[in-house]
């Protein structure tokens, strides 16, 4: 059985007139912004936001202002039909996917910067990263203007940005996160996970075994700093080429602990060659 073809908007306009059509007869609308090459864990928000509200709107855009010009913006998968496929299989009702031109047109000159939750951990790795999302999520809230908007706790501390920017400009949209989905390894879904060859997959699968060791270690009563830095020579024993960080912190503000306190995270990201993996657990 093959799923019927998704509608796809292209601007804002068409965007628009699709969801106030479904306003005007009463439905609420979720959306659930992506970058594509979609797995379980995107189609997991879908299917969430389904259950949650009666239209769903799934936006598609590789966003070239969260990429440094050194990062994989080129080079990041693309298959929109496919993508369109699974979407209309979970459920989803419109596809949003703008050119970059409709997103960015010449003159653009907004940057929305976060601060707190944005400085640490990816802020620190990353420092143009959060400001190209921050800006990105603002438009698409912006532009379908949804009753709710559905994001992974795989990228935890951005869903902890988005819903500080929605609170900080009085956004009337819910925001919603959602529980990482996982291969049978417990690798976290991720387009990126593509990258990696068969070794790199075989190593990769050991993160979030190290991630449930930390917490292991901490709830045993370890010190937060000897449990990260075991954690991060147990992940290079592994064959991880290089580590970002593993940090255990207070997990609504991504503060450091002096000692271990609820509610607290696990966070970690690390290298393997060229591919660079991120995870976060419950502590
Ligand atoms: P992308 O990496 O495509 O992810 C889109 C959404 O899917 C994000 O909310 C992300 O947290 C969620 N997601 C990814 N892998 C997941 C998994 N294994 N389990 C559960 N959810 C998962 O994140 C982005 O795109 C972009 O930064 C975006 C928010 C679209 C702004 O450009």
């Amino acid at each position: 059985m093959s799923a019927s073809p998704l509608s796809a908007a292209r601007d804002v306009a068409g965007l628009r007139a699709a969801v106030n059509g479904w306003r005007k007869a009463g439905l609420s609308v979720g959306l659930v912004p992506t970058m594509g090459a979609l797995h379980e864990g995107h189609l997991s928000l879908v299917r969430t936001a389904k259950a949650r509200c009666d239209r769903v709107v799934a936006s598609l855009f590789v966003n070239p202002r969260q990429f440094a010009p050194h990062e994989d913006f080129e080079r990041y998968p693309r298959d929109e039909a496919g993508d369109s496929t699974l979407l209309a299989s979970a459920g989803c009702d419109l596809l949003f996917a703008p050119e970059r031109t409709v997103m960015y047109p010449e003159g653009f000159s907004t940057n929305v910067i976060v601060t707190s939750v944005s400085t640490p951990l990816e802020g620190e790795m990353r420092p143009h990263f959060f400001g190209g999302v921050a800006t990105v999520v603002t438009k698409l809230l912006l532009q379908c203007l949804p009753d709710a908007a559905f994001f992974g706790e795989k990228d935890y501390q951005q869903l902890l940005v988005i819903k500080r920017l929605a609170h900080d400009l009085d956004m009337p949209i819910e925001i919603v996160g959602c529980p990482t989905v996982r291969e049978h390894d417990g690798l976290a879904m991720s387009s990126r996970n593509a990258y990696l060859n068969a070794d790199e997959r075989r190593v990769a699968g050991r993160l979030n075994l190290v991630l449930h060791e930390a917490i292991k270690a901490v709830r045993g009563g370890a010190a937060i700093v000897d449990a990260e830095a075991e954690a991060s020579r147990h992940l290079s024993a592994a064959g991880f080429t290089s580590i970002d960080y593993v940090a255990i912190r207070d997990a609504e503000t991504l503060e450091r602990l002096d000692e271990l306190r609820d509610p607290a995270r696990v966070l970690a990201a690390a290298w393997l060659g060229k591919t660079r993996l991120i995870d976060n657990m419950e502590v």
